[in-house]
Formats: structure tokens, C-alpha cells, sequence
């Protein structure tokens, strides 16, 4: 794993938005993987700004978000859905038939995720995945313990996902139990892994993902036996981890 070290928030999102200009720039056919939560904000932003400015075109993109609150449908504001379309989609020219996240209001969930899946591969595949990292190492919404070989699936979310992601909402009980989400077998079949780590906050779960063993209790471990995974993280995530290259 590489590890690209930020000096703040701001320039990891600018280092993660001109990673994924170029991606689209080079191929303007590319299939992005995409994620919501507080840390791509920035970087979402920033290729807003640039889009604006430089007219990098999604056109021809394609797009897959890793996960969905079940029960929300795309106009809930708490939706996964309505994140991307604020922060993102909105802004840019992707059509709509090209961006996808699961359907958290499907007549039958189990389905939504073999379809999800089944998109994903008549896709051709994810070239590039923008995760970010739990504090108790989740990616996407696969809590530790997840089997390693999961495709996309719905999970009850921990008590701790849900109190972290109760900000968004009004209160704690308003927070849906469960998600759909891919699989840690999905995200590692993306041929390019890019994770963001911000803030002190995450700086435990780095440090873990950096020296532990890849294990199940660590769902983000995974990401060791990936081959081409970057870490953008800024200094703050990396306080007192020593970095290598
Ligand atoms: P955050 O969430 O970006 O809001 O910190 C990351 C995650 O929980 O995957």
C-alpha cells in the first residue's frame, strides 16, 4: 500500500480530486467506485470546482456507490442518494442512467444485491474505488467480522456506525438499522483501491490497518492483500505512525 501523506483535510481532498481527474481524464470511459461520509466531501468539491473551471467531462462515466440505508428511497435527505446528488451528481455532467447505488427500498433487498452485483460486472468491473475508513475499521458498511469473501449483502449496522452517522440524522432512532452494501470480496475486486484518512479521530484505525495482520475483525485489513491500493491521509491521521515510501 502507498501512502500519501496530506498536510490537512484540504490538501488531501485536493490530492484525492486531481487522483480521480486524471483517472477520468486518461480514461474518459472509466468506472468509478464512490463513497459518501464525511471525508470525500472535500474531494467531491474539488471536482465540482474543477469541472466548473476546466470542463473535465463525466460524460461517458460510470459510477457505483458501495452502499444504501434500507428503507430510505433516492428523495429521503438522509438518503445515500441524495448525498451524492448534493455533493456531486448535481454538479456535474454524468448522465443519470450511469450513476448507481444500491435501491434501499426495493420490493426485495436480497434481490437488489444480486442485481448490484450483476451491474457492476456487465460494467466491466470498478477501475478505480474511493473508500473511507471506519473508526473500527469498516469499509463500506462492513462492520468487523465480515467475512472476507462477501459480495454485496445487507448488514445490520453496529451501535457504533449508527451513533457516528446519527449527526446526519435528528436523533440516534431515526438512523436505519440496516444497509445494503458491498461486499469486501466487491471492493477487492476493484482494480484500484483509494483511501482517505482524515483527522485524529481515525488516526487509531490507521495506525491498526498499518501494523496489524489482514483479519476479519479488521474488515479494512483486507486492503493489504489488494495490489494497488493508495492512503491519502493527512498529518493528523498519521500522528506517530512512522511512513514508509
Ligand atoms: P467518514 O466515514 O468519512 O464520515 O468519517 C467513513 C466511514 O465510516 O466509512
Amino acid at each position: 500500500m502507498r501512502v500519501i501523506e496530506a498536510e490537512d483535510y484540504q490538501e488531501l481532498s485536493n490530492i484525492a480530486a486531481d487522483f480521480f481527474i486524471n483517472k477520468v481524464k486518461e480514461n474518459p470511459e472509466i468506472t468509478l467506485g464512490l463513497a459518501t461520509g464525511g471525508t470525500p466531501k472535500g474531494t467531491y468539491r474539488k471536482m465540482v470546482e474543477d469541472h466548473d473551471k476546466h470542463g473535465t467531462s463525466y460524460r461517458s462515466v460510470t459510477t457505483f456507490n458501495l452502499d444504501e440505508y434500507v428503507g430510505l428511497d433516492s428523495d429521503h435527505p438522509n438518503s445515500y442518494y441524495q448525498f451524492m446528488e448534493t455533493h456531486l451528481f448535481n454538479e456535474i455532467d454524468l448522465p443519470f442512467r450511469q450513476k448507481h447505488l444500491p435501491n434501499g427500498v426495493a420490493k426485495d433487498i436480497y434481490k437488489e444485491c444480486i442485481e448490484y452485483e450483476r451491474t457492476i460486472e456487465q460494467c466491466g468491473g470498478i477501475d478505480v474505488q474511493l473508500l473511507g475508513l471506519g473508526s473500527n475499521g469498516h469499509i463500506g458498511f462492513n462492520e468487523p467480522g465480515t467475512a472476507f469473501e462477501t459480495m454485496t449483502h445487507v448488514v445490520e449496522l453496529t451501535q457504533s456506525t449508527r451513533q457516528a452517522n446519527a449527526r446526519f440524522f435528528n436523533q440516534l432512532d431515526e438512523v436505519p438499522q440496516r444497509a445494503i452494501t458491498m461486499g469486501i470480496s466487491t471492493i477487492m475486486q476493484s482494480k484500484e483501491i483509494v483511501l482517505l484518512v482524515s483527522g485524529e479521530s481515525k488516526q487509531h484505525a490507521l495506525q491498526q490497518l498499518l501494523t496489524r495482520q489482514s483479519d476479519e475483525g479488521f474488515p479494512a485489513s483486507v486492503l493489504t492483500k489488494h495490489p494497488h491500493v493508495t492512503i491519502i491521509a493527512d498529518r493528523k491521521a498519521l500522528s506517530g505512525i512512522p511512513v514508509n515510501g
